[in-house]
C-alpha cells in the first residue's frame, strides 16, 4: 500500500469546494464523512456528485459514485472522529475558520492531517485558536473544480509539523492530485499570485485601452496558454533558448524584459473599469451560455490531462 493510501477522510463544508473533494475521494474509494450546516446539505451534495460523475468516469471513476462510502452527519465532531484526513472548506472568513478549525483539532484523531482548501488565508491564522494538536493542522488549497484539476498547494503554518506536511503531499498524490510545497505562508499561496500578476496587466492593457477584452482572452488562450498547460513557464522559457537553453535566454531576452517590468501597470480596479471588464466578457461570449462553456472546457482539460498522461517526456 502507498505511502499515502487513506480509508477514511472527512469533508467539513461542502458547497463548490467540498463537493469536488467529495467527489475525488469516492473515485478512489474512500468513505467520507461529510458535513454542512446549509439547508439540505445531503441533497445538495449528492446532486453535486452525480453533476461531477461524468467528467469523473472519463478521469478514469467507476460507472457510478458509491454513495454507500458516503455519510452525511449533522456536526462536525462526529464527522472527524476516525478520519484520517480532515479536509475544511467552509466560508473563506478568518473568524469562522478558525473556530470550526479549532472544533475539528478538539475532535479528529491526533494523527490526522487537518487541510484547509482556504484560498488565501495563511495556515498560522486558521490553526490558531488549536490547543490539542496545531502541528497537524496546514492549507491543502485546490483549484476549481477540484474534481478535475490536479494541483494541490499545501502549506505549512508556523505551528505545523514536517512530518503532517509530507503526510499531506503522500496523500494527495495517492488521491491522483499533483500537490506543490508552498515553503513558507503567504497571501494567496503561489498559483494565485501568478494569476493575479497576470491579471493586474490584463486590466491594465484595458484600462489603457492597448487591447480588449477578448483579444487578450485570445493572446493566452490560442498563445502561451497552450504551453504554459504542458509545461510551466521556466521550462518554455528553457526551450525558447535554442541550444543555448534558459542561461541563454536571460542574457538575450532578460534586459528587454526588465525594461518592460518598469512600464507594466497598476490598475486601479474601480467601478467603471470592473464595468468595462463584465462589458468585455459579454461581447466576447455573445450568446454561449456559461454552462455549455464550463463543460467545454471540462471535456478539453479531460483530453488534456489523458494526452499529457502518454508522453512520458514531460515532468
Ligand atoms: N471557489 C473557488 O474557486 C475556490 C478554489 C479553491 C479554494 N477555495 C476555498 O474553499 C473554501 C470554500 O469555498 P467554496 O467556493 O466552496 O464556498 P461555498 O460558499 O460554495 O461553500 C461554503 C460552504 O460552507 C458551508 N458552511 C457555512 N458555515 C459552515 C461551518 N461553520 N462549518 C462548515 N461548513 C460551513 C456553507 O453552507 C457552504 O455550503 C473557501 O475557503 C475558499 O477560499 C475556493
Amino acid at each position: 500500500m502507498s505511502a499515502g493510501a487513506i480509508r477514511r477522510a472527512a469533508v467539513i463544508g461542502t458547497g463548490t469546494i467540498g463537493a469536488g473533494w467529495v467527489s475525488t475521494l469516492l473515485a478512489r474509494g474512500v468513505a467520507v464523512a461529510a458535513y454542512d450546516p446549509g439547508p439540505d446539505s445531503a441533497g445538495r451534495l449528492r446532486a453535486a456528485v452525480t453533476g461531477h460523475w461524468p467528467t469523473m468516469r472519463l478521469l478514469g471513476a467507476p460507472p457510478r459514485p458509491d454513495f454507500g462510502l458516503l455519510r452525511v452527519l449533522d456536526d462536525p465532531a462526529t464527522a472527524v472522529r476516525d478520519a484520517e484526513l480532515v479536509q475544511e472548506n467552509g466560508p473563506e472568513d478568518e473568524a469562522l475558520k478558525r473556530e470550526l478549525i479549532a472544533e475539528l483539532d478538539a475532535a479528529a484523531p491526533p494523527g490526522a492531517v487537518i487541510a484547509s482548501s482556504s484560498s488565501g488565508l495563511p495556515p498560522s491564522v486558521v490553526q490558531a485558536g488549536c490547543t490539542r494538536h496545531p502541528e497537524r493542522v496546514l492549507v491543502g488549497h485546490p483549484f476549481h473544480p477540484v474534481h478535475l484539476i490536479p494541483l494541490v498547494e499545501v502549506v505549512g503554518g508556523r505551528g505545523t509539523g514536517a512530518a503532517f506536511t509530507a503526510r499531506a503531499l503522500a496523500v494527495y498524490e495517492w488521491l491522483g492530485k499533483r500537490p506543490i510545497h508552498v515553503r513558507h505562508e503567504v497571501a494567496g499561496h503561489v498559483a494565485n499570485r501568478l494569476q493575479a500578476a497576470l491579471w493586474r496587466e490584463a486590466y491594465s492593457l484595458v484600462e489603457r485601452g492597448i487591447a480588449t477584452v477578448a483579444d487578450i482572452d485570445a493572446a493566452i488562450a490560442h498563445g502561451p496558454g497552450l504551453r504554459w498547460s504542458v509545461l510551466g513557464p521556466f521550462v518554455n522559457q528553457h526551450l525558447s533558448g535554442g541550444a543555448g537553453g534558459l542561461s541563454h535566454t536571460l542574457a538575450h531576452l532578460g534586459p528587454p524584459m526588465v525594461q518592460w517590468w518598469a512600464d507594466l501597470g497598476t490598475p486601479t480596479l474601480t467601478a467603471e473599469l470592473g464595468a468595462a471588464l463584465v462589458d468585455g466578457v459579454r461581447a466576447e461570449l455573445g450568446d454561449r451560455a456559461d454552462a455549455d462553456l464550463a463543460a467545454a472546457r471540462d471535456r478539453v482539460v479531460v483530453r488534456l490531462l489523458a494526452a499529457k498522461a502518454t508522453e512520458e517526456a514531460l515532468p
